[in-house]
């Protein structure tokens, strides 16, 4: 078989991530301080595929800065520039002279998958399927493309049913023989406008071709929505290593697995891990409590923080509540009011969501 080209979805308007996505890739959200699709590119270049195709849209530019060539992640990009998302099949095809006649693996670049995707790649490489699929069981069936599987094969794929027929869901991560582009080329868009990929993988079963599909092993999370970057971030710490860099004095706590990038600074705080705090960020006189991702140049001073993602330079000083479960993004001021009256002084962006 040809050699497997790689194609990382990171176009899309990102809608259900706003206010954040207003000022940037969903793609490019960090979790553990790196952007989740960094842990897409790792998985695939474990994978073998090195020739790896990106599809972007309205924050192309952005994508195309953070990517580069490749060469840091031991692999080639082509970009290609998707006019509008007009669904996963229309992306395959504006990628079809990137693909040509290779076979090829489709990664979601908001998806994260624990344990990769060598197992896919492998069964993919080892039958003689049209597609390979990934599923695995959700509570919330209605919000993927869900599979009904009898006797170990695949006889039915729907794209966000209202009624969903099983709890598989389709993992964004799929392996596809070049006959795929023809059955791209039949479709019709979808109820929400959308050339499916699910339609198409759909019409391969209609033809009687082989559709293998396996379940995943680990956990997989599709990060569409804030509570989604928090439970992933959640995931991804559970693996953290231990790192020392950047300065702790000697009135401050560090407990369990914590990793401090140069030159950031921790001064009479404690931090119970498992934390993340990137370059050039500052701690003082606070407490970072377990699953709290700080991001680079942010500034935490008198406060109190867990279960929660603060993206670059923003500044978090003297909260009274500790804050928890919170995404915060780039560039943010909280500020705890110390005078009276104690009124709550708010300037916020479109869409933004706070709970007092
Ligand atoms: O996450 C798994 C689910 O992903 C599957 O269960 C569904 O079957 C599949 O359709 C897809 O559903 P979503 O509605 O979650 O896809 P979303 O619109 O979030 O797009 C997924 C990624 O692909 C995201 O990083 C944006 C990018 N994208 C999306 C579209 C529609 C593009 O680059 N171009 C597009 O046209």
């Amino acid at each position: 078989m040809n050699t497997l080209k790689g194609l990382l979805l990171a176009g899309g308007t990102g809608s259900r991530l706003r206010p954040l996505t207003y000022t940037g890739a969903k793609q490019l959200i960090p979790v553990a301080n790196r952007p989740i699709l960094f842990y897409a590119i790792d998985a695939m270049v474990t994978a073998g595929i090195t020739e790896i195709g990106v599809i972007i849209g309205d924050t192309g530019q952005e994508v195309k800065n953070a990517l580069g060539d490749g060469n840091q992640f031991g692999c080639h990009f082509t970009f290609i520039p998707q006019e509008a998302p007009l669904g996963l099949a229309h992306a395959v095809k504006v990628a079809h002279n990137f693909l040509s006649d290779s076979p090829f693996l489709m990664f979601l670049g908001d998806n994260l998958l624990r344990g990769g995707l060598n197992r896919l790649a492998q069964r993919f490489r080892d039958g003689h399927y049209a597609a390979s699929i990934l599923l695995t069981e959700v509570d919330n069936p209605s919000q993927f493309g869900v599979a009904v599987v009898e006797d170990g094969r695949v006889v039915r794929l729907i794209e966000k049913p209202t009624d969903p027929p099983s709890r598989l869901a389709l993992v964004g991560a799929y392996c596809f023989a070049p006959r795929i582009h023809e059955a791209i080329e039949r479709l019709t868009p979808s109820w929400r406008g959308e050339y499916e990929i699910t339609d198409a993988i759909q019409s391969l079963i209609d033809d009687a071709l082989p559709v293998d599909a396996t379940l995943v092993e680990g956990w997989w999370k599709d990060t569409g929505r804030p509570e989604d970057v928090l439970e992933a971030n959640r995931l991804v710490l559970e693996d953290l290593q231990t790192r020392r860099q950047g300065v702790v004095d000697n009135e401050s706590r560090i407990e369990g697995r914590v990793a401090i990038e140069e030159s950031a600074e921790i001064r009479r705080s404690t931090i119970r891990g498992p934390v993340s705090i990137a370059a050039h960020a500052v701690v003082e006189d606070s407490y970072i409590g377990p699953y709290t991702s700080i991001g680079p140049g942010v500034r935490i001073l008198h406060t109190e923080i867990e279960n929660s993602v603060v993206l670059s330079d923003s500044q978090i000083t003297g909260v009274r509540d500790r804050i928890d479960q919170s995404l915060i993004g780039r560039g943010v001021t909280v500020q705890g009011i110390r005078s009276r009256p104690r009124a709550v002084h708010l300037i916020l962006g479109d869409q933004s969501q706070v709970d007092l």
